[in-house]
């Protein structure tokens, strides 16, 4: 069975457009993440594999992309991804009590997915936001200088 949709696949086209002839493979980092979002924010072994084809570059090289950044989810994910920064400006402002405040909320630990599949949280390594720490990435959001109440205030707004 196909993974890539059509529609993924005009997604890409457009990606692969922006690079000279032949180098269809610099849009990799796009492709896995369209076709990540079309199948339930899970980028599987096979999904990779079919993007390499697609893009006709080696599998292995499209694998290390797809594991080496935090972009992708490699097992079941929530709708949204909280990618919290637990690195050392975000751990010395405060990062692992924030966590242990969101995980004891809303019933959930790092690595799990909610009950009701509205979001799941991954601690992750710098994101260059340190200025802002402790911060949060969701979907393609930064939240900086994060407290409970904004915390409260940023998953309310998660639909
Ligand atoms: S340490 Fe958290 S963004 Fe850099």
């Amino acid at each position: 069975m196909m993974i890539i949709s059509d529609n993924a696949k005009k997604q890409i086209d457009v990606w692969v457009a922006k690079y000279p002839a032949g180098r269809q493979s610099s849009a990799v980092m796009e492709a896995l993440k369209i076709v990540q979002a079309e199948n339930e924010n899970l980028l599987t072994p096979e999904a990779i594999s079919e993007v390499a084809d697609y893009l006709k570059m080696p599998k292995i090289a499209a694998a290390e992309v797809a594991t080496f950044y935090e972009n992708y989810n490699h097992k079941p994910a929530g709708k949204h991804v909280i990618r919290f920064c637990h690195n050392i400006s975000c751990m010395l402002n405060g990062a692992d009590d924030l966590i242990d405040y969101l995980e004891q909320k809303h019933d959930v630990k790092v690595g799990e997915v909610t009950k009701d599949g509205r979001f799941s949280i991954k601690k992750v390594e710098c994101l260059g936001a340190c200025v802002g720490a402790p911060m949060l990435q969701i979907d393609d959001i930064y939240h900086e200088n994060l407290t409970e109440k904004k915390l409260d205030e940023i998953l309310y707004n998660l639909r």
